[in-house]
């Protein structure tokens, strides 16, 4: 069954052609890093989890529950290719500012290893959706922080530039509301626990190993990686009392249980009040 029909696509009213501030998020080049390294994989794993939701898509039948997750599908796609669209302009930026996508590189050159290797497999539109329904679990706990701590004192955007955050928080909320649909179809055609739990380890291990990588090299590129100031933000961030690990570890691990469902985890209330408050920011599409 479906979990998430009525999905919104909405254009965002901000514009990122004029650029930002290099230390866009509070002056902190760390959290600034942080968050350009997450932009910078984007526009390449959105691309990737469009294909394999449409790939998945064609294995979908004429049953009512086929037809309800065509719609749904449609409008996940119309969402990661808005979320594709801004964040081609920011990168867009950030390379001005003298910053190298690396992770991109590498993104592309493991995804055509990945489909050599799987071309001629039976299953291979099920490994494709369960690395989508693994990464799109990590985007969904990442989003699920994010819109908790709006005006808490541990708000990893609580000093950033209006507009980004705006975006962060929209690209937030909207990862929570489709959190379940590259899962449900995933279910639907039959994906199996073992081969959903095989990709999730492989996803976190790739996703920590690459997030620290461009991180670092966004800190190497802004000439900020040597100063103790960055190092002190980066041990906070992950190891402090409100850090990543204390904060994510659960919701993450969460992927293993065998009965897990996206819908288990996040708050679907929190994101229509965010979208409710910050009506003035979006308009609906089509
Ligand atoms: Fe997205
Ligand atoms: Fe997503």
């Amino acid at each position: 069954m479906s979990h998430s029909a009525n999905l919104t696509v909405r254009k965002l009213n901000i514009n990122l052609k004029e650029g930002f501030d290099r230390h866009w998020n509070g002056g902190n080049a760390f959290l600034s890093a942080w968050f350009n390294a997450l932009s910078m994989s984007f526009p390449f794993g959105e691309q990737f989890f469009i294909d394999a939701v449409r790939a998945g898509e064609k294995h979908l039948g004429n049953k009512a529950a086929d037809v309800e997750m065509r719609a749904t599908i449609k409008n996940f796609i119309g969402q990661e290719a808005t979320h594709r669209f801004l964040h081609t302009q920011y990168n867009d930026h950030l390379a001005r500012q003298g910053f190298h996508n690396t992770w991109e590189v590498r993104a592309i050159a493991q995804s055509e290893k990945l489909k050599k290797r799987i071309k001629h497999s039976p299953y291979a539109h099920l490994h494709e959706l369960g690395l989508t329904a693994a990464y799109e679990h990590i985007t969904s706990v990442l989003g699920y922080e994010v819109m908790l701590s709006v005006n808490e004192p541990h708000d990893w955007l609580a000093n950033a530039d209006s507009r980004l955050q705006t975006l962060w928080r929209w690209h937030s909320a909207e990862e929570m509301e489709h959190r379940a649909v590259a899962f449900d179809l995933y279910a639907h055609l039959g994906g199996n626990y073992r081969r959903r739990v095989f990709w999730f380890t492989f996803a976190i291990l790739r996703f920590s190993l690459d997030l620290t990588r461009q991180t670092t090299r966004n800190l190497w590129d802004d000439k900020t990686l040597h100063l103790p100031s960055t190092w002190w933000s980066a041990l906070q961030f992950v190891f402090g009392r409100h850090g990543v690990v204390r904060r994510l570890s659960g919701p993450l691990l969460a992927y293993f249980k065998r009965d897990f469902h996206p819908k288990h985890h996040g708050d679907d209330a929190l994101l229509s009040q965010w979208l409710h408050v910050n009506q003035s920011s979006w308009q609906r599409v089509g």
